[in-house]
């Protein structure tokens, strides 16, 4: 197979995570006599300092010309970020837009632990179960981050508002790959919402419970997000399945996933658009500037987006098994990166960024 890949490394710990997911790229190449183009493109807060964007033109003409998008985390430190001016925060201008452009209202972020990992979580063994494995869904192209938004110095700092929309067709067009993608999941899923309050959340469940007609072999559950925060600490393999968010409470129970992964560090993600096919592959977490360049961030991300690219872009579920499966392997043989390594870590099994990826090469090549 012969593809193009528009590489948009990022900021932060972004170039020296994105090196790793691009080795293991290359051993998936020479394994299985692919070739991937690689079109390497800036974006983000270093691309706003050194081309006046943080989504140049340049990059956005990579973008639509590749097959598909690879994407390191953005955003620099504090200081560098403030002076940046809010209209070019890579926030906004760059990620949001980047979403906007591909319309890639599917945003898949896993929260899966086996047993072998029970280790890296803060939570008690006891309340893993038999392990995670959720697929945690987020609406990514609609609700209260694409809505209008008056800001507090145009009312003179007497108000500021977000509006918080959402159409049938964006609920409905997510809806069903939640319930695909359940279907490939013990059929099993729970509907996140916050009916209570939201008008939002009342037509959203009353469109997924509309949906869930056609597919009448998946169990839909609901629960009220901030009881889906609470049980998520208290029993996440209750969830085991896929889960439906909005984008703003998506954005949020994530990050909470991440937490009881024991590491942000362990989040891939895919951002798509099933009808057209187009999409990123990204790290849910941020761009870590305190550690960048210090050749210690966890690239098991960047890495599992690789494996989605692969998977979701490409349609080669081997390969993305092989990659998955080296994942596994190389923590299953005792490796841990830095901020997963506990007191009875032995220091040589604690990992550098580089030597975690030469490792997945070794067990993908061998
Ligand atoms: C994420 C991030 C983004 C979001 C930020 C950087 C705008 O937190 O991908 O989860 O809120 O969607
Ligand atoms: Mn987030």
């Amino acid at each position: 197979m012969e593809k193009t890949i528009a590489v948009l490394e990022g900021d932060g710990i972004g170039p020296e995570i994105m090196r790793e997911g691009l080795n293991v790229l290359h051993a998936i190449e020479q394994k299985y006599g692919h070739r991937f183009e690689l079109v390497h493109a800036p974006f983000g807060a270093r691309a706003y300092f050194e081309h006046g964007h943080p989504f140049p033109e340049l990059t956005k003409k990579a973008c639509d010309e590749a097959d598909t998008i690879l994407k390191g985390p953005i955003g620099l430190a504090v200081s560098e970020m403030e002076k940046i001016p809010q209209e070019m925060r890579p926030e906004v201008a760059a990620l949001l837009l980047l979403r906007k452009r591909y319309d890639t209202y599917a945003n898949y972020r896993p929260v899966v632990l086996p047993k072998s990992c029970f280790d890296f979580s803060p939570l008690r063994p006891e309340r893993l179960g038999n392990g995670l494995d959720i697929l945690m869904m987020r609406e990514l192209v609609g609700g209260i981050y694409f809505g209008k938004k008056v800001e507090g110095k145009d009312t003179g700092m007497q108000y500021a508002s977000d509006d918080c929309t959402y159409t049938r067709e964006q609920v409905d067009r997510f809806a069903h790959v939640c319930f695909k993608e359940a279907r490939k999941r013990q059929s099993k899923l729970t509907n996140v919402h916050k009916k209570n309050v939201l008008a939002t959340s009342r037509f959203w469940n009353a469109r997924f419970r509309e949906i869930s007609k056609q597919y009448p072999d998946v169990k839909l559950e609901e629960m009220l997000v901030d009881d889906v925060a609470c049980q998520l600490v208290k029993n996440p393999a209750q969830f085991n399945g896929v889960m439906a968010f909005e984008n703003m409470q998506g954005d949020i129970i994530t990050d909470l996933g991440g937490g009881i992964l024991g590491s942000l560090g362990l989040m891939p993600s895919a951002c798509l658009n099933p009808e057209t096919g187009r999409g990123y592959f990204e790290p849910a977490h941020g761009s870590a500037p305190d550690i960048a360049g210090q050749n210690k961030a966890n690239p098991y991300s960047m890495i599992g987006s690789v494996a989605f690219m692969l998977e979701k872009a490409f349609g080669l579920e081997e390969e993305a098994k092989a990659v998955w499966n080296a994942l596994t392997e190389v923590f299953g043989q005792g490796y841990r990166t830095g901020e997963l390594a506990g007191p009875s870590t032995p220091q040589d099994m604690i990992l550098s960024t580089s030597q975690f990826g030469d490792k997945v090469v070794e067990v993908i090549l061998k």
